[in-house]
């Protein structure tokens, strides 16, 4: 963990922030995988470990605003916890670790809760995610689970909004670690897409080095050679000659930062003609619009530059056509383009998303546009220096939507379906970077992972 004073400016933030009352924070439960013994790795929920930095399940964090004082709820191990699982500091010893003196067992906690609701306190919640928390909320709060989204705290959410999207020093420095694990990853992919390997060879052997280099994946590795589809898990192709490979993973950290990255190469280690005039395509809208980031600039205005820049290589070779601007402004490039650019990313993958992907990526002033294409866009509003962000352009064929729209005759003054249908057999390439805004412009995090088409090459040739 960090040092306890990371965790105690961190609850005085959050303090300054709120107007009164009472601040619950759950952390985690165990998670069944087949049965309850058989669980799933333990993943601490990101709020809790951000102002609480405990990485056990079944504990609670209070932050009492009016009376001053945090409290950490949970139970200390007993013989059989210790027998089947070792020794364990005690909860007290664990709590002051990260500054907070106040401990009690979890059955204290409802009593504490409904001392607070009868003196008429409000309890500020976040949205629960889980199952667990969402039955545990209603146990706390006397409140249906069906009825508990309806009282979450939107002060608490956007206070949590606004302190963790400014990342520190050593917030940086982990994410950054996870994206040099993200380095090893993706060059070793690289080596290994060759025909005849089956994309499971290649996605366990990514899973595997994440896993030794620090912790588990930071989402589940998406791997394949029909990358049109935008999150392909199904890793049971076999790799042959004249598909492209698109992989999109990244390591999480002991502290639970993530890395993303995705990189595209061609099976076989030497782009066609066709797979270099795409792939150009995606790499420069990628690196321009990673140019065009700094403070005060709003992500929707880079994503459209990137989806101007996208249109505008289409449009040289044929496949799009008519007026760039235009049919940007109309969403006829999201045929090839369907997602947005990139989305916060921290502690979680997409950074806070279970808070409310509104609350993060928009505000008052930007606001979600609900445009095919541009809606999928997670971060939308004006840049901060030490927002970490991922930029992720890409071009993808789709032979459904390809269909669809041709049917429908959509945007025929824009798209050359003709040309288009030449290449339903292409599959889809996307590139993708952690950026750092920095006081004045922006920093692509961690070692250079090969990405241009000379760099790709060299890499698949060792
Ligand atoms: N890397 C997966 C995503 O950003 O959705
Ligand atoms: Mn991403």
């Amino acid at each position: 963990m960090f040092d306890k004073k990371v965790y105690e400016e961190r609850r005085k933030q959050l303090r300054s922030r709120i107007s009164s009352g009472v601040v619950l924070i759950l952390g985690n439960q165990d998670a069944a995988f087949n049965y309850p013994a058989n669980i799933y790795h333990f993943r601490q929920d990101s709020s809790f470990s951000y102002f609480f930095g405990l990485d056990h399940p079944n504990l609670a964090g209070i932050i009492d605003i009016e009376n001053n004082n945090d409290y950490i709820f949970g139970n200390d191990v007993d013989i059989d916890d210790i027998i089947w699982m070792g020794p364990q500091e005690s909860i007290k010893d664990q709590a002051l670790l990260v500054g907070v003196e106040n401990t009690d067992p979890m059955s204290k906690l409802e009593e504490f809760l409904k001392n607070a609701i009868s003196s008429g306190r409000k309890i500020h919640f976040l949205p629960p995610y889980r199952g667990e928390s969402l039955i545990q909320m209603e146990e706390l709060l006397g409140i249906h689970h069906k009825q508990i989204k309806n009282y979450v705290s939107v002060e608490l959410i956007k206070a949590i909004v606004a302190i963790r999207s400014i990342k520190d020093e050593y917030e940086i420095a982990e994410i950054e670690k996870m994206v040099d694990v993200a380095y090893k990853m993706h060059t070793t992919a690289m080596k290994m897409a060759m025909p005849g390997v089956i994309e499971r060879e290649i996605a366990g052997t990514m899973e595997g080095i994440s896993l030794s280099g620090g912790g588990p994946v930071s989402f589940p590795v998406i791997l394949s050679i029909n990358g049109q589809t935008l999150h392909n898990h199904f890793h049971g192709n076999i790799l042959k000659e004249g598909r492209m490979m698109v992989a999109d993973a990244g390591a999480e950290s002991e502290l639970l930062y993530s890395s993303d990255i995705t990189r595209t190469v061609p099976v076989g280690g030497v782009f066609n003609q066709r797979q270099k005039d795409i792939y150009q395509i995606v790499l420069d809208a990628n690196v321009k619009s990673i140019e065009a980031i700094k403070p005060g600039i709003t992500y929707r205005s880079v994503h459209l530059l990137a989806a101007r820049i996208i249109a505008s290589g289409l449009k040289d070779i044929g496949l799009m056509k008519g007026d760039v601007d235009e049919a940007v402004r109309q969403g006829a490039h999201a045929m090839f383009f369907p997602h947005g650019l990139g989305h916060m990313m921290g502690m979680d993958v997409h950074d806070m998303e279970g808070l409310g992907e509104n609350y993060v990526g928009y505000d008052e002033e930007i606001k979600r546009s609900d445009q095919f294409g541009l809606a999928f866009l997670r971060l939308g509003r004006k840049l901060q220096s030490g927002f970490v962000l991922t930029d992720e352009p890409g071009i993808y064929f789709i032979p459904a939507l390809i269909d669809q729209w041709r049917k429908e005759g959509k945007f025929t003054e824009f798209i050359n379906y003709d040309k288009v249908e030449s290449f339903k057999d292409f599959g889809g390439i996307r590139i993708e970077d952690d950026i750092l805004v920095t006081d004045t412009s922006y920093r692509v995090l961690g070692k250079p992972i090969p990405k241009t088409i000379a760099e790709i090459e060299e890499t698949m040739r060792k």
